[in-house]
């Protein structure tokens, strides 16, 4: 099959390096000429474990192509995705479709043959309707189906998500654009992966309502933890306990400083809108929102009141800066509040993070970038863990006492077991264990 995939940002590059490893011909168009030039050069834009050799290996092996120019490629498609960001819109949180629309209008100039059109973008209910629309009138005499399926990948683990996935979500009632999909999922179909065909506007849903559930789902032992702390609970053994009930599961149960990234804050947000213009409030989302983001800020406060409620002048380390383990992405990372409020109340901030420094660089003033954990730590009053890099969870304790001037340790990933820190003679909380 060939197929044109328009946007080459996270979702886009993997999925066409991903396509173009099940053995299809994939050409990535983007109107950005700089990224286009680095991909051709062999510069990967993302933070993205094996994608570098992925790309490489399928362009040595001429099924993958980064172009500017659309329109061969989009001419001679089997399908065309779109795969172009859909950003919270400034002032009001629903999903900004400019882009998708614009791609739309790009698409319909350029189709020949029958030619399945995939929003793979997260879009709200009905976007696929508004560019059926677009292109029809675009070009009436088109010959098409727009079709949605939205990717579940997780950055950091995006390419087993492709590849790999708990199923595939297609939404059409087109029976020859299913034939289609099937034929581009072929291996995954092999491997019997389900493949969900629903009709467009549910399959739409079913990307904001798994986004949301998980949030919720985060959100919820979240607040267990915070009982659990005044309680004289442990949430870990809480969540290990209800997640062995099949119902519930055991995942996502993880308490910490709140979701970040780039998907659970814009997906919330837009659901919501989408729920309230649908006279259908979402009360639980719109909840779920609400408490995040307060977590996020309160965390600082956790911090401050640990060091007895006054850090002015005093030097805090953090470890771990991206929203999660194994991406540079900032997006609506905890550590961005927990940094300015923090700062706000007089400290100095000394941070090392394994792949997200640049990126932080442009979201936060005046860190400290070191170059390591041991060098963060140099002199500190506390240590805070934020991100559960690999890497954070087997540091040499003795020497990070001997590093810090107070060892006091604010863990709020869990990642070390709170009894054995404080027999080592550290002061250390972490989220939701009171033991
Ligand atoms: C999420 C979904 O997991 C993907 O299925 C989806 O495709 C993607 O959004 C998207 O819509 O594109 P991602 O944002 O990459 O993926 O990251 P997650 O691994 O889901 O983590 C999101 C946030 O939740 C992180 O801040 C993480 O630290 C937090 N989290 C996750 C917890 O605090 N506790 C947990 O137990 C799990």
């Amino acid at each position: 099959m060939r197929v044109a995939m328009i946007g080459t940002g996270y979702v886009g590059l993997v999925s066409g390096a991903c396509f173009a490893d099940f053995g299809h011909v994939v050409t990535c168009i983007d109107k950005d000429a700089g990224k286009i030039n680095a991909l051709n050069n062999g510069e990967i834009p993302i933070y993205e474990p094996g994608l570098q050799q992925l790309v490489a290996k399928n362009v040595a092996e001429e099924r993958l192509y980064f172009t500017t120019d659309a329109k061969d490629a989009i001419r001679t498609a089997d399908a065309v995705f779109i795969a172009v960001g859909t950003p919270t819109r400034r002032g009001d949180g629903h999903a900004d479709l400019s882009y998708v629309y614009a791609a739309a209008e790009e698409i319909a100039e350029l189709i020949e043959g029958f030619t399945v059109v995939v929003t793979k973008s997260t879009v709200p209910v009905g976007t696929g309707d508004e560019v059926e629309a677009i292109i029809r009138k675009t070009n009436p005499d088109a010959n098409f189906a727009v079709v949605s399926n939205p990717e579940f990948l997780r950055e950091g683990a995006a390419i087993s998500d492709f590849k790999r996935p708990d199923r595939v979500v297609v939404g059409t009632d087109n029976e020859e654009a299913v034939k289609v999909m099937r034929e581009l999922y072929r291996p995954l179909y092999l491997n019997e992966t389900p493949i969900v065909v629903t009709r467009r506007r549910t399959s739409e849903l079913i990307k904001y309502a798994a986004n949301a559930f998980l949030a919720v789902k985060i959100t919820f032992i979240n607040e267990i933890a915070d009982l659990c702390e005044n309680v004289g609970a442990n949430v870990q053994e809480v969540s290990r306990a209800i997640g062995l009930d099949n119902r519930i599961g055991g995942k996502f149960l993880h308490a910490g400083p709140g979701y970040g990234g780039s998907c659970f804050p814009k997906d919330t947000l837009a659901l919501s809108r989408t729920g309230h213009d649908a006279g259908a409030e979402l009360k639980i989302v719109n909840a779920v929102i609400e408490v995040n983001d307060a977590r996020k800020k309160k965390m600082a406060d956790k911090v401050i009141d640990f060091l007895g409620g006054d850090v002015s002048g005093k030097s805090i380390a953090l470890l771990g800066l991206a929203f999660k383990p194994n991406t540079d992405d900032m997006r609506d990372a905890p550590s961005i509040d927990i940094v300015a409020k923090l700062q706000e109340a007089g400290a100095t901030v000394r941070a090392f993070d394994p792949a997200s420094m640049k990126e932080a660089g442009h979201v936060m003033k005046d860190v400290v970038f070191c170059d390591g954990p041991y060098h963060a730590i140099e002199n500190a009053d506390a240590l805070v863990i934020v991100t559960e890099w690999d890497q954070f969870r087997a540091l040499d304790l003795d020497r990070v006492k001997a590093t810090m001037k107070s060892p006091n340790i604010i863990d709020l990933r869990n990642i070390y077991d709170t009894e054995d820190m404080r027999d080592r003679g550290f002061n250390y909380i972490s989220v939701g264990r009171a033991y």
